[in-house]
């Protein structure tokens, strides 16, 4: 399978972009909801600092993943109606406005909180912004909303795939997978 995708085909590199940040996705979002339920005490800062670490993990792969996007050409779309291609163009958009969003507005959340913010325990980051009780209740409000928005539109997308494939019998799905070569 090439690295880069081709007019036929998507390529290694956002085959495995795709895929390994769905796993970090379901593991952050499942924390995400967890940790909130949990008592005050050790266990409870444990489990935020493993949520803020990976989620400012994802902020880095979704930098480097739209970057390397720009940098190379997408297959074409089957034959569908100009308006589904539109869709579709618009809904891979947002995805990328979703995955920068929630760790940026997590990230102004920690530091209007005033809390120090560490990528685990190897490097200290600065804060957005100063501590500020309005800006916490604005940043946190963004996170869940945005979190929510990103479940729904990951939902959709995903399920638009598998009409795709098994309704329509076309190759959208089979081209992304990441045990499928360049034939399909
Ligand atoms: C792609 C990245 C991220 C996703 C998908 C994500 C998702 C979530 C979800 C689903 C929740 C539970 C929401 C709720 O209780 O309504 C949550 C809570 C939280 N997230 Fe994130 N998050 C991400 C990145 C970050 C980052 C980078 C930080 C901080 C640097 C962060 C800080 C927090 C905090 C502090 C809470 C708890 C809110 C509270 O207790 O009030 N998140 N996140
Ligand atoms: C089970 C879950 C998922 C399935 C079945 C799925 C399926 C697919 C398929 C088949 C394509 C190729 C579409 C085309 O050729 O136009 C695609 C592309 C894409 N998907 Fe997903 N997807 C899933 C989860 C996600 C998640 C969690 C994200 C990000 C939040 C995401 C973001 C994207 C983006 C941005 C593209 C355009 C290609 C790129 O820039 O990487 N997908 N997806």
């Amino acid at each position: 399978m090439a690295l880069r995708s081709t007019a036929g085909g998507w390529g290694s590199v956002t085959r495995t972009f795709h895929w390994g940040m769905l796993v970090l996705l379901l593991g952050i979002v499942s924390v995400g909801y967890y940790m909130t339920t949990l008592p005050l005490g050790p266990v409870k800062l444990k489990i935020y600092a493993l949520h803020k670490s990976i989620g400012l993990t994802l902020l880095v792969l979704a930098i480097l993943r739209a970057l390397w996007r720009l940098s190379e050409q997408r297959p074409a779309l089957p034959v569908m109606p100009i308006w589904q291609v539109r869709v579709a163009h618009s809904a891979h958009l947002l995805l990328y406005g979703l995955l920068l969003l929630m760790p940026l507005s997590g990230w102004l959340y920690n530091s209007a909180s005033g809390f120090p913010l560490q990528w685990f325990h190897v490097l200290n980051l600065p804060a957005l912004a100063r501590a500020d009780p309005h800006l916490k209740v604005l940043a946190r409000s963004v996170h869940e909303i945005g979190a929510v928005a990103l479940i729904g539109v990951v939902a959709l997308h995903a399920l638009v795939a598998l009409k795709h494939h098994f309704i329509d019998n076309d190759v959208t799905l089979r081209r992304m997978l990441p045990w499928r070569g360049d034939r399909f």
